[in-house]
């Protein structure tokens, strides 16, 4: 139930440290190593190629993934939009390994994929909240994302809490198969920094309000750019914006805005730059002058260590490949406040449901 809160969004946001704790309570033994079933590991180990299959915010969660599996683990992951999949296939390698994200397990457009990969035979996980859901009962294998409901059409705690459990895994892998990067990679407690960067941010509420006022109150449009993990949390956070407060948002690879969309930046156009990967901030910073140049009005949320002066959202520091776990949390929060301050209905946008059941 929402208690408290006035909408089950803003409690889902606010519950997010306490997820990154229970995962971790759920997949580490108390000697730091990580609980994952035996024969899940043996079936991954064989893969050659990982193939990510999701919809939605869980692809975004996907892309993620993506990133960790090839820096950490060094097996190639590949992600794709379910609808996409299911009739225009990719070629597959000799040995794919299939990961289905959803959070409602019941999405038919991923459960299409998993049908048609039940027949080819190729070996499965779903990574879902609903234990005993359709796609949890037809895959290979199961994990939990133990986020507790996700009552909200718009997602926000399942992602963070599908982001973390690949980490875990990519952790589990990297065991199994003896990785280095992965064996140094320090899960469990980077999650337990995430908990606590994420409590940080979301007591700065009043200031993200304010902010989502002064940047989002009257615009069209707005945009969110940045580059690798960055550029997919721009994705991600263009998805939560468009949906619930309507207006037209795109995240973009910030590098690519100059082949053709920076021809939409006028006078007071919102552009969200995303910094937190030391390779890349001084480029991104270059794109937001590009468009600052063109009367674009920027907002840079940056990790702690690369902000400049005049940055006005501040991300603790976390490792680069798990940023989108506190990046992501303004950008939820100035969704939430967008639409509440255009007087829609946030937990129920138009057009929406929470399980998409229809091809
Ligand atoms: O239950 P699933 O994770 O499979 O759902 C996938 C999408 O329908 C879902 O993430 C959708 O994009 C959300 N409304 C995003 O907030």
């Amino acid at each position: 139930q929402k208690g408290a809160y006035a909408h089950y969004m803003l409690k889902e946001i606010d519950e997010q440290p306490g997820v990154m704790r229970k995962l971790v309570q759920e997949y580490f033994n108390e000697d730091g190593t990580v609980k994952i079933d035996q024969a899940l590991l043996d079936d991954l180990s064989q893969a050659d190629r990982l193939y990510i299959v999701a919809a939605g915010t869980s692809y975004h969660a996907g892309l993620v993934g993506k990133e960790l599996f090839e820096k950490l683990a060094n097996i190639p992951t590949e992600v794709h939009v379910a609808s996409e999949f299911a009739y225009n296939p990719p070629l597959l390698s000799e040995k794919p390994f299939f990961i289905f994200l959803t959070q409602s397990g019941e999405t038919a457009d991923s459960r299409q994929v998993l049908t048609q990969v039940n027949k080819w035979g190729y070996p499965s996980l779903t990574i879902t909240n609903v234990p005993n859901s359709t796609l949890s009962r037809e895959a290979t294998h199961t994990l939990l994302l133990h986020a507790g409901p996700e009552i909200a059409v718009a997602s926000t705690k399942a992602y963070t809490a599908q982001i973390a459990l690949e980490a875990i895994l990519v952790k589990a892998y990297g065991e199994a198969k003896n990785i280095e990067r992965a064996k140094e990679f320090d899960v469990a407690k980077e999650l337990t920094k995430v908990a606590n960067g994420m409590q940080e941010l979301v007591d700065e509420k009043g200031k993200i309000e304010q902010i989502a006022k002064d940047l989002l109150a009257t615009t069209r449009n707005a945009f969110y750019i940045g580059r690798g993990v960055d550029y997919a949390l721009a994705q991600e956070a263009a998805l939560k914006l468009k949906e619930v407060s309507y207006i037209q948002t795109e995240g973009f690879a910030s590098g690519e805005l100059k082949h053709g969309t920076i021809a939409l930046i006028e006078d007071g156009t919102p552009v969200v730059a995303i910094i937190t990967d030391p390779k890349m901030a001084a480029h991104t910073r270059s794109n937001a002058q590009e468009v600052i140049a063109r009367g674009a009005n920027v907002l840079f949320i940056a990790s702690r260590d690369l902000a400049v002066a005049g940055d006005q959202i501040i991300l603790p520091d976390i490792d680069p490949l798990l940023s989108p776990l506190v990046s992501v949390v303004p950008t939820q929060l100035l969704a939430y406040y967008a639409s509440m301050q255009r007087g829609y209905d946030v937990d129920k946008p138009r057009n929406l449901a929470k399980s998409v059941t229809v091809e």
